[in-house]
C-alpha cells in the first residue's frame, strides 16, 4: 500500500508542497499503487464549493471488500484480519483469518440478499463489539447496500430517529450484549424503536449472551441458522467510486443528528492511505483501536483503513475498566500490541488508578501510540508518554472528523516532533486555513482562527443524507470555497495546529459529539420544565461534562429539585442515551437572551467555567438582571 516514502521532514515538506501543486497527480498516484480497480477513472476530481459537490475517481469501478479481503487471499489468506478480544479475559480470543474472513462476510451478503436487500438499501446496524459487526458492514459493502451504524449504547428513541431518517429496511442486532459485569438488552431497545419505524421489514438477531428474548413473527430471524444455510462464496457489486458506501449519524447544532454520506472510491483510498502513514504499519504488526465501529474511528481504522493494508485489526468487546483497570495493557501484552489508538477521556480514566496497573504487564512490543476524538491535555499526554510509551514511541495527536472520514493533521512517527497537546502538521494532500470572523484567511505563523480546510481530499462527506441544504449550510457557508470544520485553532511558531475546541453548539463529552440543541428538546419534554440551556464546562476525567440550566414552570406546586433533576436525566438517558446524562443541574428563573430572544450560551458558559471576570457587556441583553441570580446561585 502506498506511502509517501517519507522518511525525514525535510521530505515530508517536499511531499507536502507537491501535493498542494499538483493535489489530482497526487491522489492519482496513490490511487494507483496496489488496489483493484474494476476500471480505471476518468477524471480524478471534479468539484464545486459552491453547490458543494465533490467527485472523486468518476468513471472508476469498484467493490472495497475486494480490496480489503480477496486481494490478500492469495498472499496473506490465512493470516489473522479480525482478532476478536471479547469481554471477559476468560473467554478465548478469536482470531479470524482473510480466508475465514471472506467465507463470513460471503455468507452474510448472501443472507442480506436473500432478504430481499438489494444495492442502495439502507440497512442499520446496531451491535456491540462482536466480529458480526465488521462482518455485518463488510456484507453491505459486498451487495453495495448502504450500512447506518448506529452506537449500541444510544436509547431507542435515538435509533429510531436514526432509522426513519435513512428509511432502513432491515436492522442487525444481537440478543443483547457484555458491558464489563453488566449484560444490555439491545432487543428490547430495538422492539421498542421499531414501533415507530414503518420501512424496517425485518429483523436479523445475532446471539451473544444466549437470553430469553422474544422473536416478532414474520420480521425477527435468528442470524445463526441462516448463515449456516448460506452459500460461501458471493460476487462483489461492481460500485461506482461515488456509490454510496454508508451513512453515520453526528450530532449538529439542531435537534436532529446529521446523517453524513460517504462513498466508496475516495474513501477507501484515503483510509488506507492514512492508516499506513499515521501507524507506520508493517506487515506482521497487531493493530489495536480500542474506539467503537459505531463511531467513525471505528469505521475508518478499525474496519476499512487497516483491512485494505492487509492488516491484523483487533476488536474489542469490553471496557477499559473490567475485571480492573488493567485490561488494556493485558491485552496488549497477550497480542503483543504494535500500534495502539485511544482516545484521551479513556487514558484520563486510567491516569487517575495506580500505576501498577500499567507496570504490570509487558508493553515493549508497542511502537507508535495514538490518541483522537478531543484535544488531549498536557498531563493525560505525559502520562501516556511516560507510563505506557515509555518515552520510546511516538505519540500521534490525530485531529479529524465523522465528516473527514480520515486523519487530517498528525505527526507522522519517527518524522514529525511531537510536541505535547498538538495535533502537529497537516497530512500531505491536506491544505488547511485558519479564518478570522470577518471571514479573512489569518496567515503567518502564532496566530489563530477557525479552523478550514481549503481544497477538497478524497474521503470528505458528499452530504447530509436527505437534506443537502443543511450540508452546504453548515459546512460551506461560513467562509467562501472552503470547508469549516467547526473547530477553532492555533498555529505556532513553528506552523504547528493545537485544536482549541468546538466554536459553535457542539459539546464534546468523553469524546463523544453533543449537540446542545437535541439534549435541550429532551429536557424540554419534562412536564415541569418550561425552559433549558445546556453548555459544557471542564471535567477530569470527561474533558467536559454538562451543566444545564433550567426554567421550572409555575404550577403552585412545590416539587423536590432532586427529584426533577433525577427525572431529567432520566428522559435523557431515554431519547438520547447515558453519554448525554447532565452533570449539574441549576433551576433559575430565567436565562439571558438577546433582544431577539436568543439565549447567550456565551454568558452561561463563562459562569459555569467560573470565569466570572469577564462576562463581558451584559447590558445590551433582554433581561439583565438575570445573570446575577444565576451567578449567585451556581453550582
Ligand atoms: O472538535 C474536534 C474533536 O472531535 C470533533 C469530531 O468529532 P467526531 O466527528 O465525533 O469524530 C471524532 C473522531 C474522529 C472535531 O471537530 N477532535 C477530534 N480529534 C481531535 C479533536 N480535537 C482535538 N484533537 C484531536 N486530535
Amino acid at each position: 500500500m502506498s506511502n509517501y516514502h517519507v522518511k525525514t521532514l525535510e521530505e515530508y515538506f517536499h511531499v507536502y508542497r507537491k501535493s498542494v501543486r499538483n493535489p489530482e497527480l497526487f491522489w492519482e498516484e496513490i490511487a494507483e499503487e496496489h488496489f483493484v480497480w474494476r476500471k480505471k477513472w476518468d477524471t480524478v476530481l471534479s468539484y464545486d464549493f459552491e453547490k458543494p459537490e465533490f467527485k472523486w475517481f468518476e468513471g472508476a469501478q469498484l467493490n472495497i471488500t475486494e480490496n480489503c479481503i480477496d486481494r490478500h487471499l492469495h498472499i496473506r489468506g490465512d493470516k489473522t484480519a479480525i482478532l476478536f478480544e471479547p469481554n471477559s479475559p476468560d473467554e478465548e480470543a478469536e482470531h479470524i483469518s482473510y480466508k475465514e474472513l471472506h467465507k463470513r462476510v460471503c455468507k452474510f451478503a448472501n443472507v442480506l440478499k436473500d432478504q430481499g436487500i438489494k444495492k442502495g438499501d439502507r440497512v442499520c446496524i446496531y451491535l456491540p463489539m462482536i466480529p458480526e459487526l465488521a462482518i455485518s458492514v463488510l456484507a453491505c459493502a459486498r451487495i453495495g447496500a448502504v450500512h447506518s451504524v448506529v452506537f449500541a449504547g444510544f436509547s431507542s428513541t435515538a435509533l429510531a430517529t436514526r432509522i426513519n431518517d435513512c428509511e432502513a429496511k432491515m436492522v442487525v442486532t444481537s440478543d443483547g450484549s457484555y458491558r464489563g459485569a453488566k449484560t444490555i438488552d439491545l432487543k428490547s431497545i430495538v422492539d421498542e424503536a421499531l414501533e415507530n419505524c414503518s420501512s424496517v421489514k425485518t429483523v436479523l438477531v445475532a446471539k451473544r449472551i444466549h437470553s430469553d428474548i422474544q422473536l416478532k413473527e414474520g420480521r425477527d430471524k435468528w442470524l445463526e441458522p441462516l448463515l449456516e444455510e448460506a452459500y460461501q462464496d458471493c460476487v462483489p457489486e461492481i460500485m461506482d467510486a461515488e456509490d454510496p458506501l454508508f451513512i453515520l449519524y453526528t450530532s449538529g447544532s439542531t435537534g436532529s443528528p446529521k446523517g453524513m454520506l460517504h462513498t466508496t472510491g475516495g474513501y477507501m483510498v484515503y483510509t488506507a492511505y492514512t492508516f499506513k502513514n499515521v501507524f507506520n504499519y508493517k506487515e506482521n504488526d497487531v493493530y489495536w483501536c480500542t474506539a467503537d465501529i459505531g463511531w467513525i474511528t471505528g469505521h475508518s481504522y478499525i474496519v476499512y483503513g487497516p483491512l485494505a493494508n492487509g492488516a491484523t485489526t483487533v476488536m474489542f468487546e469490553g471496557v477499559p475498566s473490567y475485571p480492573d483497570f488493567g485490561r488494556f495493557w493485558e491485552v496488549v501484552e497477550k497480542h503483543k500490541i504494535t500500534q495502539f489508538y485511544t482516545a484521551p477521556t479513556a487514558i484520563r480514566a486510567l491516569a487517575k488508578e495506580k500505576l501498577e496497573f500499567v507496570d504490570a504487564y509487558d508493553l515493549s512490543s508497542l511502537k507508535v501510540l495514538g490518541t483522537v476524538g478531543e484535544p488531549i491535555n498536557e498531563e493525560a499526554w505525559h502520562w501516556y508518554n511516560d507510563n505506557v510509551g515509555k518515552k520510546k514511541n511516538p505519540i500521534v495527536d490525530t485531529w479529524w472528523q465523522t465528516e473527514t472520514g480520515g486523519m487530517m493533521i498528525s505527526p507522522l512517527p519517527y518524522i514529525t516532533p511531537t510536541k505535547p497537546t498538538y495535533a502537529a502538521l497537516p497530512l500531505p494532500g491536506i491544505q488547511l486555513a485558519l479564518m478570522d470572523e470577518n471571514g479573512k484567511e489569518v496567515k503567518g505563523n502564532q496566530v489563530d482562527g477557525r479552523l478550514c480546510v481549503k481544497f477538497p481530499w478524497p474521503s470528505i462527506a458528499r452530504t447530509i443524507w436527505g437534506n443537502h441544504q443543511r450540508y452546504k449550510e453548515t459546512y460551506f457557508s461560513a467562509f467562501n470555497n472552503m470547508y469549516f470544520t467547526g473547530d477553532g485553532a492555533l498555529r505556532d511558531e513553528v506552523g504547528y495546529y493545537r485544536i482549541t475546541g468546538r466554536v459553535d453548539d457542539v459539546i464534546i463529552v468523553s469524546g463523544h459529539n453533543l449537540g446542545t440543541a437535541p439534549i435541550e428538546d429532551a429536557i424540554n419534554e419534562h412536564p415541569a420544565v418550561a425552559e433549558s440551556a445546556i453548555v459544557g464546562f471542564p471535567h477530569e476525567v470527561k474533558g467536559n461534562a454538562l451543566y444545564g440550566y433550567v426554567i421550572l414552570k409555575e404550577t403552585g406546586e412545590t416539587r423536590n429539585q432532586d427529584n426533577v433533576r433525577k427525572e431529567i436525566n432520566q428522559i435523557i438517558t431515554e431519547h438520547i442515551g447515558p453519554i448525554a446524562k447532565l452533570d449539574k443541574i441549576q433551576f433559575t428563573e430565567g436565562l439571558p437572551k438577546t433582544r431577539s430572544g436568543k439565549i447567550m450560551r456565551r454568558i452561561l458558559r463563562k459562569i459555569a467555567h467560573d470565569e466570572l471576570n469577564n462576562l463581558g457587556d451584559v447590558s445590551t441583553l433582554l433581561n439583565p438582571e438575570v445573570v446575577q441570580s444565576i451567578i449567585d446561585n451556581r453550582l
